[in-house]
This record gives C-alpha cells, structure tokens and sequence, in this order.
C-alpha cells in the first residue's frame, strides 16, 4: 500500500493555493514518504504557495529529515500578469511584482509544518551552484522553458542519492494536452537516456524516476 497523508495533511494540502491535483499530489506524498527512508533532505524546485511543500513537510517530519523548497517568489512565465495561470492576490502591491513567499509562509505555518521545512530564496540555478550534499529526493517543478527546466536537471539531480528519487511534474508527452510546453517531457527523457534513471511511477503528469546508475 502506498503510504497516504492523514487526512488533515491532505485538506491543508486541497486547501493552499497551487496547481498539483490530489492524484498526483497522493503520488508525490507517497515518493516523499520512501525516499524519507534514507535519512537524506528532500528537495523541492517550484515552491509558489506552498501546496506540494506540505506533503514533502509531513513526509520530511515523519522521516525526521528535512524538506528543503526552492523559489524566487517571482512567478513563472504562465504566472505572469496577462497569462492564464496568473493570480493577482499574489502581486505585491508595493512594488507591483509578484510574490508568493507571505502566501507560502502562510500556508506551511496553517498546517503546522513550519519546522519541518528550509525556504532557500532564489534562482535555482544559483542556489544549487552552491549546494553541496546529497538528497534523498529531488522534485522539479520550476520553470516550464528548456533553459530552466534543463537547468534545474543539471544543478540538482547530481544531488539525488543512489537509490533517491527524482520526480518531474507536468511531463506531457502529447503536445496537445498542455500549453506550457513540453521542456519537462523532454527532461524526463533526458533522465532516462542518461541511464541515471529507472522509471518507478506514472500518476498523470508526474513522473517518479530512481537513482539507479551514476551520472545525470
Ligand atoms: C508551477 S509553480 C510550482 C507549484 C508548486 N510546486 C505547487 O505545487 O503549488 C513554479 C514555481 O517555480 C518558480 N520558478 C520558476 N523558475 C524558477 C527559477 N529559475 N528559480 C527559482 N524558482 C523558479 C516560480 O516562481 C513558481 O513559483
């Protein structure tokens, strides 16, 4: 049986602010919840609001480890004024840019997670340049485009241990299905043709992939 969040974890979780829908989310809960079992820091590109963090914070408390999140608050390009998945609640009204990191701070301190969490405040890129040890799991969720998904491969999963899972969200392998772009798909494949990588799990766009060879 896959392991499944209590059920208030799971209402904090339908309640934030976010795009994951439950199926995947009972799916990125469950890969949380195993790869806790190696007693290593679970890693999340694409904070927003919180809502993909609580899961990874109830596993990460479970497992007596750590759920560390990523994001420059800024938005994605789709989040951005103007295109469809933009919401004005989460522009700062003072300098006209968006800025999810209150609504996150929010979000983790209403579901009681906000000891079991790392907020890391910047471009992706440049946090995992600087980023030194392994990880029991690495979530990518961050920017849709080639430049940053790619980025986001290559800067954290050498981080995933032997045995750690790599996950990638909205992995579309029709185009058709998904305006964002296909960069995710297309860094899922790269994953597996770098032999780094075994499949482990499709839940709609989410795919959960085990460190299995050295490399990325
Ligand atoms: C799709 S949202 C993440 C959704 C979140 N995981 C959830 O379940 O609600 C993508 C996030 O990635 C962030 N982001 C995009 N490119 C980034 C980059 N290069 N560095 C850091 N954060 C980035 C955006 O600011 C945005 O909050």
């Amino acid at each position: 049986m896959p392991a499944a969040p209590e059920p208030e974890i799971l209402a904090a979780f339908e309640a934030a602010k976010g795009f994951m829908p439950v199926g995947e989310g009972l799916a990125l809960y469950s890969a949380a919840v195993e790869a806790g079992r190696l007693g290593l820091p679970l890693l999340e590109v694409g904070t927003y609001c919180g809502r993909s963090a609580i899961l990874l914070a109830d596993a990460a408390r479970q497992a007596g480890v750590v759920a560390l999140t990523v994001d420059h608050h800024r938005g994605s390009e789709e989040q951005q004024p103007g295109w469809e998945y933009h919401d004005p609640e989460t522009v700062d009204p003072e300098i006209g840019l968006m800025d999810t990191l209150p609504t996150f701070r929010r979000t983790l301190h209403r579901a009681g997670l906000e000891d079991h969490v790392v907020a890391l405040v910047g471009h992706s890129p440049q946090v995992a340049k600087v980023w030194g040890s392994p990880l029991g799991l690495v979530f990518v969720d961050g920017g849709h485009t080639d430049e940053h998904a790619n980025a986001d491969y290559e800067g954290w999963a050498p981080h995933v241990a032997e045995g750690g899972l790599l996950v990638i969200h909205d992995v579309f392998p029709d185009p058709e299905d998904e305006f964002t772009g296909q960069a995710p798909y297309r860094v899922y494949l790269r994953a597996l043709e770098s032999g780094a990588f075994t499949e482990v799990s499709v839940t709609d766009s989410l795919r959960v992939l085990r460190r299995t060879g050295a490399g990325i």
